[in-house]
């Protein structure tokens, strides 16, 4: 596996794959991996002839007051288990790479999907998220990318902002991988204190328990103000428990697929996860 860090040592490459007639799968990440990562890797080669992932960690998408100085930073661990997990190609650039100049900067948003949710708790974050996919796709050109359920807004965000721009790209959405107690892999969870750690997977449980009892009829505000009081309970700052419309991320209503969203802060750190509610499950 080659690792580039310029967008032309990367875009060479991968011409060299698509003029030989092969496919391109394509997995986006901020580094320091985890099972969860190396699931969309599989996945991805079940999907391609050739995987290509990147490893970046991307500043527009982190808020002044958030966690981008100490976000985990182990790019020769990642490199050593993409390679082994049959990653043929690894992209890791720096700011100045793909940042180049103020001047030169463009912006992509979604508007309708960007400032609910966790939007509405980091301002401009999935404007840096969508604007840095949009730019890693450019560059590496995929035919497919593999993005995790785990950040279910993300992926909705990304399947938007694909169809808005018509890129040619298909997405393919891959389902959590957990710990055994049910918390949700996430290179955050190294920041829990062993207390911490222990109460994690409450966010799980709750999850499930709202689903239960959302198909047994329950009411979404009751619902949410069940969660946010179980989460509480344990010491969580709620940012938000919300059940809402599985495609469009609104209200929900009773014929359409539903999902329930949990992010909630614990110490210094903060968790999210998700579950779609299967109503015949
Ligand atoms: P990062 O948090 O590194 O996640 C990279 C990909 O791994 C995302 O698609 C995420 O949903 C997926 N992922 C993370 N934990 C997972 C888990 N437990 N199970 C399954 N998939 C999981 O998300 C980002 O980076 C960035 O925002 C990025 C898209 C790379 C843009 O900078």
């Amino acid at each position: 596996m080659n690792t580039h860090r310029t967008i032309l040592g990367l875009r060479a490459e991968v011409l060299r794959f698509k003029r030989s007639g092969q496919s391109v799968a394509f997995v986006p990440t901020m580094g320091n991996l985890h099972s969860g990562h190396y699931r969309l890797v599989e996945i991805a080669r079940e999907r391609a002839d050739r995987v290509v992932a990147s490893v970046f960690v991307n500043p527009t998408q982190f808020a002044p007051n958030e966690d981008f100085e100490r976000y985990p930073r182990t790019l020769e661990a990642d490199a050593e288990g993409l390679a082994r997990a049959g990653c043929d190609a690894l992209f890791a650039p720096d700011s100045a790479e793909m940042y180049a100049s103020e001047a030169g900067l463009a912006v992509v948003s979604v508007p309708a999907l960007s400032n609910l949710l966790c939007g509405a708790f980091r301002p401009g974050h999935f404007d840096g998220v969508a604007t840095v996919v949009a730019k890693l796709f450019n560059i590496v050109q995929p035919d497919f990318a593999i993005f995790g359920e785990k950040d279910y807004q993300q992926l909705a965000v990304i399947r938007a902002m694909v169809r808005g721009l018509s890129a040619p790209v298909e997405i393919v959405g891959a389902a959590t991988v957990r710990e055994p107690d049910g918390l949700a892999m996430s290179s955050r969870n190294q920041f829990l204190s062993p207390e911490e750690r222990a109460v994690a997977a409450l966010i799980f449980q709750t999850l499930g328990a709202i689903a239960r009892r959302y198909r047994d009829g329950e009411s979404v505000d009751s619902l949410e103000s069940y969660g946010s009081a179980q989460l509480k309970q344990v010491g969580f700052n709620v940012d938000y428990v919300a059940v809402r419309d599985a495609l469009t991320l609104g209200a929900v209503s009773a014929d359409q697929a539903a999902v329930v969203l949990i992010a909630a802060r614990i110490g210094s750190t903060r968790l999210i996860d998700s579950l779609k509610i299967e109503l015949n499950a």
